[in-house]
């Protein structure tokens, strides 16, 4: 299994397998069976799943966990690590990524203000950031947004009831 889904390279997820555009051209992403928002949360009740717990995080301390296997991103004022939570994001490992080590606030606003973090990250809390925001990298471009990536087909042309269907 490849780290963003179903192909063996690790390098260019294979959007047509694993995510498709809805009926409003917003991404969806298929997530592995076990990996739902019921999953989560019965790992992550009453857990810490942070690498650490800091009194404070620095700019220089969050620029440095940017990778998929050790990911801490900045929302709102607090720094969470997210590794654990990366399978279990509806909108995909890549989209999650793109903040990786940075700030993620505006972005995760940008795609769904409305998503109650605090209680989902719970477990993922490292501390309160107190360092200079100007020293973080800007988050990435997105992924899905390359037009040589972007899949074109609703989703109901992906996913048939012959998709299922015993060969
Ligand atoms: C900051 C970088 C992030 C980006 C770029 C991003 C992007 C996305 C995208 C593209 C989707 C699919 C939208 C859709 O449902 O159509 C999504 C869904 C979702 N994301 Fe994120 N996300 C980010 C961070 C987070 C974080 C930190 C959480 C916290 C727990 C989160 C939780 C969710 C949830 C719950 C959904 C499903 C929302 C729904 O179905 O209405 N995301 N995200």
């Amino acid at each position: 299994m490849g780290k963003w889904g179903l192909s063996r390279d690790p390098v260019i997820p294979v959007p047509w397998l694993t995510t498709a555009k809805t009926e409003y051209g917003r991404n969806k992403v298929l997530l592995r069976p076990g990996k739902g928002l019921m999953d989560w949360i019965k790992i992550s009740t009453n857990k810490s799943l942070a690498s650490q717990r800091l009194p404070s995080v620095t700019a220089e301390e969050l620029i440095k966990h940017n990778k998929e296997n050790d990911c801490w991103i900045l929302l709102f004022g607090n720094v969470y690590d997210v590794t654990k939570y990366l399978e279990y994001h509806p909108g995909g490992i890549p989209e999650l990524m793109r903040a990786a080590g940075t700030d993620a606030s505006d972005l995760f606003n940008q795609y769904h203000a409305w998503v109650n973090y605090q209680n989902m990250l719970k477990a993922c809390i490292v501390g309160p950031f107190r360092g200079s925001a100007s020293k973080l990298p800007r988050a990435k471009d997105a992924i899905l947004d390359n037009p040589s990536l972007k899949p074109s087909v609703p989703v109901s042309t992906i996913l048939t009831m012959d998709s299922f269907a015993l060969w």
